[in-house]
């Protein structure tokens, strides 16, 4: 009987994590919601549960004999009151441990951006008696993806970061981390900052993607107002824009800019370069 419940399981991190319990031989239950979108495929023959965070009865079934839960949502204004519901019923069902996938965001005083969510279901988490770890990574290298039509068509990353520095990492080594602490005994009670092994400026980013691609690609910094306008068009919504300008702004500020090397202390790897990154998705941005 599976003994770890995966939530967030076909997103970024979630189908990283499973590639990796796979190889693990993991015990593992993985939450899908009936009306997913994503492409998903099982590299572990796992148990799949149908259920999602807003029906409560899906879970509790999800929960039956679970000992542990990763723990991760997609940014959405009810995040913070969905994971705090999960929380409350893993009490009830005998689970001892939870990981929570958060944000750097969320560590700050006062929380920003989509940290003002995470606060929430981090603070039931830390109060809740069951031993927790909260994982806190920096911006993803995964952004660059979703600009990939601009690089391609326009040879431009527009991101209105200015000149500060950022520990950007890559999603798959916050995956390696929750591997690791999943299957591990250690790691109680604790919260770690995750960053990939160098802080680059956008056109230090700008300027490793030229080289691989043989192409002049340049970073622009539009100013957050126009980012914002330009995000409405893309029918972002309202409170999407809110949050991502918020983030935005504390990184224009210097907020990311910083390694702290958890990475390699957790799970005894290095994590990802941003060249390896580009390399690895050359095809999408040439
Ligand atoms: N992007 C960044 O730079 C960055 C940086 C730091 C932290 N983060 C944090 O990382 C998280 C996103 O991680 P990701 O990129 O791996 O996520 P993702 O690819 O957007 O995947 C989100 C996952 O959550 C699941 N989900 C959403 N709502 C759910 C619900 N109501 N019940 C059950 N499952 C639900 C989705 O399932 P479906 O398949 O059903 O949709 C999917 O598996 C966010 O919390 C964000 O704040 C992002």
């Amino acid at each position: 009987m599976p003994n770890i419940l995966i939530v967030g399981g076909t997103g970024k991190i979630g189908t990283e994590l499973l590639s990796l319990l796979a190889k693990h031989h993991a015990s593992i239950r993985v939450l899908r919601r009936p009306n997913s979108k994503s492409q998903f495929s099982n590299p572990g023959d796992f148990e799949i549960v149908y259920g999602d965070l807003d029906d409560s009865e899906s879970i509790r079934v999800a929960l039956k004999g679970i000992s542990q839960v990763f723990l991760l949502t997609r940014d959405q204004p009810q995040q913070g009151e969905l994971e705090s519901k999960l929380i409350d019923l893993a009490i009830s069902a005998g689970v001892k441990k939870i990981v929570k996938s958060s944000a750097f965001a969320a560590g700050l005083n006062p929380p920003v951006g989509y940290g003002l969510t995470h606060t929430v279901s981090e603070q039931k988490l830390m109060t809740s008696g069951l031993n927790w770890v909260i994982l806190r990574p920096y911006m993803f290298m995964q952004n660059f993806l979703e600009l990939a039509d601009l690089i391609k068509s326009r040879g431009i990353i527009p991101l209105p970061m200015g000149k500060t520095k950022i520990g950007l990492i890559d999603a798959r080594d916050v995956a390696l981390v929750a591997k690791t602490i999943l299957v591990g005994e250690e790691h109680e009670n604790r919260i770690y900052e995750l960053t990939g092994p160098e802080s680059l400026s956008l056109a230090e980013a700008a300027e490793i993607l030229s080289n691989l691609l043989g192409r002049t690609i340049h970073y622009r910094s539009p100013p957050l107002w126009l980012a914002g306008l330009m995000m409405r068009m893309q029918d972002v919504s309202s409170w999407d824009v809110r949050m991502r300008k918020q983030l935005f702004r504390m990184i224009h500020e210097g907020g990311e800019d910083k390694v702290t090397g958890d990475v390699e202390k957790i799970s005894g790897q290095k994590p990802r370069t941003l060249e390896m990154f580009f390399r690895e998705y050359q095809n999408t941005f040439q």
